[in-house]
């Protein structure tokens, strides 16, 4: 019998549980957190409260949809970070509760690592391909960028790292100097399919190597409009769309750029993408066509598994309790990714 995982995370805005069997999922709930829209972008005390008041019924919701209880599980895997100090503690404080009062090991898992191997879980009413180790993963989040080379579920190599904003980040800002809601990644993206992609052109960075920059992009972004909207107040209205489908080209065509020259360099052809900016209409078609002209086999993770969720982090404690890796009751979370190396 493969052992029962719970899975918590609650490193942003999204309070999830999720219970697998093995890699096989049997719950995954999702508490996203609404309390945020209307302050344009994630207010870190509202988020830690909004985790304490979902944190229970969203774990309960999961065992029961799960078919199991506490009883049942043989490991608690919880996201340690990186993310908001406040909404990791409450996951990691109600993990240390529940491994306490039912003697239930604790698995720690990095978030990142997590969003990379949802490519690794399995549905019970559907075959998911899984990608082949080595695999090149481009994990694109709200708070980071990489270029990670997996080899195996414990091992991961970062190629290539944003040196400024993350891609997630630049959608988001820019989603806000045009006006839109928050979070402003799904509605570029939607806007983007009424508009023009070759009408403008924004700057794209020249950094070295497999690493990313956004920093500038978003500053230009930024400068252009100023201008345009001095000649022209409803520049921005009258030409939404078409800045937002070149908006996301130009983010896309930075993002594709170093996938190329990494996946070449290492002489990998197992292609996944990841994390939230994975959902990315734009972004998903450009890999699968970027493969199919160069004998890629791309993995894109179904929508459900791009966003924050737990399932991600359950599949990545399950190795991890397999390696016999266990937490103690000392284990703080952690905010910034490189404490977490
Ligand atoms: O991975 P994630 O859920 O949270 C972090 O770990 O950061 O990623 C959230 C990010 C946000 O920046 C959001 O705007 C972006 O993912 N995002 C998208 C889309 N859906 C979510 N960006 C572009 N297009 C989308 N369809
Ligand atoms: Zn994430």
């Amino acid at each position: 019998m493969e052992p029962i995982i719970l899975g918590i995370e609650s490193s942003c805005d999204d309070t999830s549980a999720a219970v697998l069997q093995g890699t096989k999922m049997l719950s995954n709930v999702i508490a996203s957190q609404a309390v945020h829209i209307k302050y344009g972008g994630v207010i870190p005390e509202l988020a830690s409260r909004a985790h304490q008041q979902n944190i229970v019924p969203v774990i309960d919701t999961a065992l029961r949809e799960a078919g199991v209880t506490a009883d049942d599980l043989d490991a608690i895997a919880f996201t340690r970070g990186p993310g908001l100090l406040g909404s990791l503690l409450v996951g990691v404080s109600f993990t240390k509760g529940l491994s306490l009062a039912k003697n239930i090991p604790m698995v720690e898992v990095n978030h990142l690592q997590g969003h990379i191997l949802s490519h690794l879980i399995d549905l019970p009413e559907e075959n998911l391909p899984h990608p082949k180790f080595p695999f090149l993963c481009l994990l694109v989040s709200g708070g980071h960028t990489q270029l990670v080379k997996v080899t195996s579920p414990l091992e991961f190599e970062i190629v290539g790292s944003t040196i400024d904003d993350a891609a997630g980040e630049a959608f988001d800002k820019c989603a806000k100097v045009m006006g839109l809601p928050y979070p402003g990644g799904p509605v570029i993206d939607r806007l983007a399919h009424e508009g023009d992609a070759e009408k403008f052109r924004f700057a794209k960075p020249s950094v070295d190597g497999f690493d990313y920059s956004f920093s500038g992009l978003k500053t230009s972004f930024l400068y252009f409009l100023r201008d345009r909207m001095e000649e022209n107040p409803n520049f921005i209205e009258e030409n939404k769309a078409d800045l937002c489908a070149s908006l996301q080209k130009t983010i896309i065509d930075i993002l594709i750029k170093k996938l190329v020259k990494a996946a070449k360099a290492l002489d990998i052809n197992e292609i996944a993408i990841a994390g939230g900016v994975s959902a990315n209409s734009g972004l998903r078609e450009a890999i699968v066509e970027e493969g199919r002209r160069r004998h890629w086999k791309t993995y894109l993770p179904p929508l459900k598994f791009t966003t924050d969720n737990a399932a991600m982090i359950a599949v990545a404690g399950y190795y991890r309790y397999l390696n016999g890796e266990e937490s103690d009751l000392g284990v703080a979370p952690v905010a910034r990714l490189e404490e977490l190396l």
